[in-house]
């Protein structure tokens, strides 16, 4: 098992970010948290101080990580504060209109910037540190189901999101004979703020806080890839193997 001990966040402020910091903090974790919004950010952190014991520490600051010449110093300050790292979770995410991705390429590329470049760009700062200390360690990033097959409603973010998954799956091959875990968190359907305006009725959906359980134990399990609720797994076996013959006919 993988030790969540001194444990970084980025995107903290995410509905499902939040609810996993909490679990970790139950657990007796310090933790760093990044969010873009101060105010929501500053409310996070206290709620998480009073959630924690008298010796952890809850610190953390504000930064949009669209800001990639930022990434370096955001991850120093987290060891500063926490010393070594023992895990990385990356949270941040938009959910784009797909219509305006469509209609404008400088829409599409600024949504593939935060859901894919800049998790990227974090990713490779994290991966060469964690390699270079040679102590393991648990790098975990929220993808998505939406990307791992291209739909007409949404393929701009299913394309970020598969961008990172892919790109994970490479560096988890390239880090596979170190003890860093690099794990891929492929949620469904999540009802957060991110969703809002959706009609969130129905079997698919899931809570915020039944996701964070999931993320926490994949974690500490270094699992590769994990779907969650697990059930997902099943529904994108089906989803991935549809001949793509059928499936581009599909009002998906
Ligand atoms: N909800 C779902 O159904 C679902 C499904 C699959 C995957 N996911 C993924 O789960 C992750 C968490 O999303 P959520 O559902 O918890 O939604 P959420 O509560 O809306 O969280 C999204 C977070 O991303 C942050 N963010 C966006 N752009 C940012 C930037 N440039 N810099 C820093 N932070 C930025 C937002 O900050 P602000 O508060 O400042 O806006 C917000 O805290 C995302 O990666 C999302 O793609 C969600």
């Amino acid at each position: 098992m993988n030790t969540l001990n001194r444990v970084l966040i980025l995107g903290a402020t995410s509905a499902i970010a939040e609810q996993t910091a909490r679990l970790l903090v139950a657990q007796g974790a310090h933790v760093y948290c990044v969010g873009r919004n101060p105010e929501k950010l500053q409310l996070m952190m206290d709620d998480l101080k009073v959630r924690a014991g008298s010796g952890q520490s809850i610190d953390g600051q504000a930064a949009d990580l669209n800001e990639m010449d930022r990434h370096e110093s955001l991850i120093e300050a987290a060891q500063t504060a926490l010393g070594n790292l023992d895990a990385v979770l990356i949270a941040h995410g938009t959910l784009p209109d797909q219509k305006a991705c469509e209609k404008e390429a400088e829409q599409a590329l600024k949504e593939i910037q935060i859901n894919a470049l800049s998790v990227i760009s974090l990713l490779t700062l994290l991966a060469n540190q964690f390699e270079a200390r040679q102590q393991g360690g648990v790098l975990a990033v929220i993808s998505s189901v939406a990307g791992d097959r291209g739909r007409q409603s949404n393929y701009v973010y299913g394309a970020a999101k598969g961008m990172v998954s892919l790109f994970m799956q490479g560096l988890r091959n390239r880090l596979s004979r170190s003890k860093i875990s690099v794990v891929t968190i492929k949620p469904g359907f999540v009802d957060t703020p991110m969703t809002d305006g959706f009609e969130k009725s129905g079997p698919l959906w899931a809570k915020p806080e039944v996701i964070a359980k999931g993320i926490v134990l994949a974690m500490q399990k270094g699992k590769d890839e994990v779907y969650l609720p697990g059930f997902w797994w099943g529904i994108m076996l089906i989803i991935r193997h549809i001949p793509e013959r059928l499936f581009k006919r599909l009002s998906l």
